[in-house]
């Protein structure tokens, strides 16, 4: 007894060990499959990194699921990971797997035959989407006990269809489609009793296809498409009753539609496009209830179209294009929920009477290459839902509806290759959304109306082979889209419109055989345009042709109002609009930033290396140059009560707090090349900004110094941050300026959202405010050096004030190095003459600045960005838009295109102008402040200041 007490707990535990030992090994056997199926794939994206030997947990494996009870691996899910290499065999040493899942890899290789026998109790195989090649191996589906789901669809394999897939019995969904199969469908695949879903497409599939569906056919989807079919559809199709959607298109199937489709109560869609198939087609599609698609495109079809169809309520796309069918277009058309409806390329000739309001979902009517006569029908342009229409190669004549305006939402017009006369009318500019609108091959007349520069999403325009007369519309010039224009043969006359030069993705523009004469639009579009687009005109002057025609464009002048270069007054004497001034002084602007445009970005680059270079030398250089920030509170000395206060002007020449206590951490604004800026109360109460300079070891003697910053004191203007006073000791240095509480421009432009970004108007005040006061400066003999977003602060009202000028001046000499290692924070605003030791440095370089500044208000962008491996240069892609024309894509996107462009895209050139290369290129700031102040105020602007 009691032995046996003693034998059943150590039977027991026997037991147990046994069991233990036995889940091991399995788990043992899982891990090492896997670990071997992860040597034998390649794993770019490391997605198997956490599958190792020595984690004997495979369970939390990323794509690896097993069974909770036995800690057996049941699924393993890898879809897209960017495995490759060949179908590992280790995957047959899984045999827990339920679901192997590896869709979207690289995986190449044959699929193993033993894979359905091996994994006995695989219930889900998805292999689609990878490289696997060869046969599918005749025997795969020769165990295949519990498979339900199957894919191998997109890969590339070759063979037949092993004949043993009829014996899968647990099959729910097939899916081969997309490979290279080839030969027939296998006998007995229709009696599969679950089979739900089949996908052959996409094959080299032939023979004709088997009939032998049981009345308990499960399938529900069966696409065949796409292989090479022939013969007739089975007869009995029909008898799998619940086929929801039935695709046989592309093959070469023949004889008609068979009858009992009609059974198919529950279809919803029906494929038969582009066979052979012959007959009417059948009254009983009516039947199909459910029909939401159905496609009889490029078959033989004949007859009429039947009525019935209108039965079919829930239809939404009916392809009947490219048969022979005949008679009037069915009223259904435009009866039924339809959005589509193709009858292309039929023989139909009659107008149903189109019912009143109707169509009202449809949103493509083709009814192109059939034999419609007499007039467009009036309804047609009330079909609000409408965005393509082709009527094209019809007999139709008549007038085109002007209600073809009030159709918002029409993408596509088609009406070439039709008898259309009378003149195109003026309301197409109502149809906003066009994309397409083609009109050739008619007998139009009258002139091309200029309401058309409306249609702003326009990209292929045809008008050719009609009458149209008088001058191609300078509103074409709106169209920025535009990329395929045709107007040839026509009787135009004219020249082409100088705004054509404004269409930046124009790469067809055909204007041959008309009667236009003059030059050319300048453009680089019309710079290499091919002479056949020009051929047969009364005297169109190509580039290419090289005669001595010019091109149309502006003529040039010049800023200087006393240069002998001055053809305007005697080319144009008697066009005093100051709209024409404006235009014309920028326009010489753009000849002059265009020009410099190589050798600029060639300039900055260098600067930008330079800086970098001079940028590590300074940092390793610092502690010689800098003062430490708490300078003050370190060396009590008496250094703050020895040293000199001078206050220009009236305020209290003390600070409210100790000397010490002032400059602290706390209270800094700001820091640049020169200094740290911190704000503090005087004693009495006024706030100020104090510079302290950390350039002190340079600093001239006191006396110079003394008279440095006593001069710029003296230039007081409301665009410029006034100078209050200065501190001095021989270690410390400070400036006194007044605070500006708006901050600086640079937190402004970079550092805001959308809300409470600068209007255009703010922008626009602060350009002219900037220039404002840097003509101030140059009037004074100021240079400032050191012009940048974050020197510009606003004041209370958001006017700007100039800030941190002159201060290079306080050096002992102006070592170019040390400078641009002082305003190594301006990057990208300094004017290339700074690296060029030859090239004096003059008020020029501030020009440069405000160029960029101006610039950079503009776009909200910063003067140069970095990105991972490439530097941005503003001037540059500012340069390449106005090539482009393409300017209103660079405006800063937070002004949401409420600017008006008029304004914006003078002060754009004149940046790009200030930015030339050559300092004697930039206007000086007078002449930005005149230019600037014209095109705020074209009308007041004297006429002759300029031009
Ligand atoms: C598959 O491999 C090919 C080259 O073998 C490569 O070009 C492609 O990007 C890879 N595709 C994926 C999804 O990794
Ligand atoms: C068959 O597989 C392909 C590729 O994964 C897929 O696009 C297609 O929809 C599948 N067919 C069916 C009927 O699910
Ligand atoms: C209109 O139909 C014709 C003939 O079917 C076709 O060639 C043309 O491309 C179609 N037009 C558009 C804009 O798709
Ligand atoms: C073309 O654009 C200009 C300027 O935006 C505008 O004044 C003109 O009315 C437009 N023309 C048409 C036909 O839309
Ligand atoms: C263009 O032709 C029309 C007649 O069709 C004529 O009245 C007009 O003066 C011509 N214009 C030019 C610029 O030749």
């Amino acid at each position: 007894m009691a032995a046996a007490t003693s034998a059943a707990p150590a039977l027991l535990l026997g037991a147990l060990l046994l069991v233990a030992a036995a889940t091991t090994a399995a788990l043992t056997d899982d891990v090492l499959a896997l670990v071997v199926f992860k040597t034998g794939v390649a794993d770019p994206l490391g997605r198997l990194a956490a599958w190792t030997e020595d984690d004997d947990r495979p369970c939390s494996w990323p794509g690896v699921g097993c069974d909770a009870r036995t800690g057996r691996v049941t699924s393993l899910s890898l879809a897209a990971e960017s495995l490759s290499g060949r179908l590992p065999r280790a995957l047959l040493r899984l045999d827990a797997l339920l679901t192997l899942s590896l869709p979207g890899n690289n995986l190449s290789g044959p699929v193993l035959p033993s894979l359905l026998g091996s994994l006995t109790r695989l219930r889900s195989l998805d292999l689609s989407s990878n490289r696997l090649a060869a046969a599918v191996p005749a025997d795969l589906f020769a165990q295949c006990r519990e498979i339900r789901s199957l894919s191998l669809a997109h890969n590339e394999l070759s063979g037949y269809i092993p004949t043993d897939v009829a014996s899968c019995s647990s099959l729910v969904s097939l899916n081969l489609s997309s490979n290279r199969l080839a030969g027939p469908i296998p006998d007995g695949l229709w009696s599969l009793p679950s089979l739900r879903s089949l996908d052959l497409s996409g094959n080299a599939l032939s023979g004709s296809v088997p009939g032998g569906f049981p009345r308990s056919s499960s399938l529900r989807a069966v696409d065949l498409s796409h292989n090479l079919f022939a013969g007739e559809i089975p007869a009995d199709i029909g008898e799998a009753a619940l086929l929801k959607s039935l695709d046989l298109g592309r093959n070469f199937f023949t004889g008609g539609l068979p009858d009992s489709l009609r059974r198919l109560s529950g279809l919803r869609f029906l494929g038969v496009g582009s066979n052979a198939l012959v007959g009417e087609v059948p009254a009983w599609i009516g039947e199909m209830w459910a029909l939401e698609r159905l496609d009889l495109s490029g078959n033989r079809f004949t007859g009429a179209i039947p009525d019935d169809i209108a039965n079919c309520k829930n239809m939404v796309e009916a392809d009947l294009s490219r048969n022979a069918l005949t008679g009037e277009l069915p009223w259904w058309v435009f009866g039924l929920p339809l959005q589509s409806v193709s009858v292309a390329g039929n023989k139909l000739y009659g107008w149903v009477k189109v019912p009143g309001d109707a169509a009202l979902s449809l949103r493509s009517l083709d009814l192109s290459s059939n034999g419609f006569s007499g007039g467009i029908p009036p309804q047609i342009p009330t079909f609000a839902s409408l965005q393509s229409l082709n009527l094209s190669s019809n007999s139709i004549s008549g007038q085109m509806p002007a209600g073809i305006g009030g159709m918002r939402l029409l993408e596509v017009l088609d009406a070439s290759a039709n008898h259309l006369n009378g003149s195109m009318p003026p309301e197409i500019g109502g149809a906003v959304a066009l994309r397409e609108l083609r009109m050739g091959r008619n007998s139009l007349t009258g002139r091309i109306p200029a309401q058309i520069g409306s249609c702003r999403s326009l990209v292929a325009l045809d008008f050719s082979h009609n009458e149209f007369t008088g001058s191609i519309p300078s509103a074409l010039g709106n169209l920025t889209s535009l990329q395929v224009v045709n107007l040839s043969q026509n009787k135009l006359n004219g020249t082409l419109p100088v705004e054509l030069s404004n269409l930046p993705s124009l790469h067809i523009f055909d204007v041959s055989h008309n009667s236009l004469s003059g030059g050319l639009p300048k453009s680089r579009f019309f710079d290499n345009i091919p002479a056949y687009f020009l051929s047969d005109n009364s005297g169109l002057c190509s580039s290419r042709k090289n005669n001595s025609c010019s091109t149309v464009m502006p003529k040039p002048i010049v800023l200087n109002p006393n240069s002998s270069l001055n053809p305007l007054s005697q080319a144009t004497p008697s066009s005093p609009s100051s709209m024409h001034h404006k235009k014309i002084i920028l326009s010489v602007s753009t000849l002059i930033a265009i020009a410099g445009g190589a050798a600029i970005a060639i300039g900055v680059i260098t600067v930008t290396v330079l800086n970098r270079r001079v940028r590590a030398a300074a940092s390793r250089s610092k502690p010689a140059i800098a003062l430490s920030d708490d300078y003050l509170s370190q060396s009590p000395e008496n250094d703050a009560s020895s040293g000199k206060l001078v206050m220009f002007g009236k305020g209290s020449p003390e600070f409210s707090a100790g000397g010490h206590a002032l400059l602290n951490k706390d209270c800094e604004l700001g820091r640049g090349g020169f200094g740290a800026v911190y704000k503090t109360v005087l004693r009495d109460g006024q706030p100020v900004a104090i510079k302290k300079l950390t350039v002190s070891s340079l600093v001239k003697s006191r006396d110079d110094f003394e008279r440095q910053v006593k001069l710029l004191s003296k230039v007081r203007h409301h665009n410029i941050v006034t100078l209050r006073g200065f501190y001095w000791t021989s270690s410390l240095q400070l400036l006194i300026y007044d605070y500006l509480p708006g901050g600086n421009l640079h937190k402004h432009l970079h550092e805001c959202t959308e809300e409470n970004s600068l209007s255009w108007m703010e922008r626009f005040d602060i350009i002219i405010g900037v220039a404002r006061g840097l003509m101030h400066l140059h009037q004074h003999g100021v240079v400032h050096y050191n012009l940048k977003s974050s020197n510009v602060l606003l004041d209370s009202n958001g006017e700007p004030r100039v800030g941190d000028y002159g201060l290079a001046k306080l050096l002992p000499m102006l070592d170019r190095y040390v400078l641009s290692s002082k305003i190594q924070s301006a990057l990208g605003y300094m004017a290339p003459e700074f690296t060029c030791k030859t090239v004096k440095i003059t008020e020029k370089c501030d020009v440069y600045g405000f160029g960029v500044l101006a610039l950079e208000i503009l776009t909200g962008r910063r003067p140069v960005e970095y990105l991972e491996d490439d530097v941005v240069v503003l001037c540059d892609v500012v340069r390449s838009a106005l090539e482009e024309d393409r300017l209103e894509d660079c405006m800063d996107q937070r002004l949401c295109g409420e600017f008006p462009m008029e304004e914006a895209i003078p002060i754009i050139k004149l940046g790009l102008v200030c930015t030339s290369q050559v300092p004697s290129n930039r206007p000086d700031m007078g002449e930005v402040v005149s230019i600037l102040e014209l095109v705020r105020n074209p009308q007041e602007s004297p006429g002759d200041e300029l031009v």
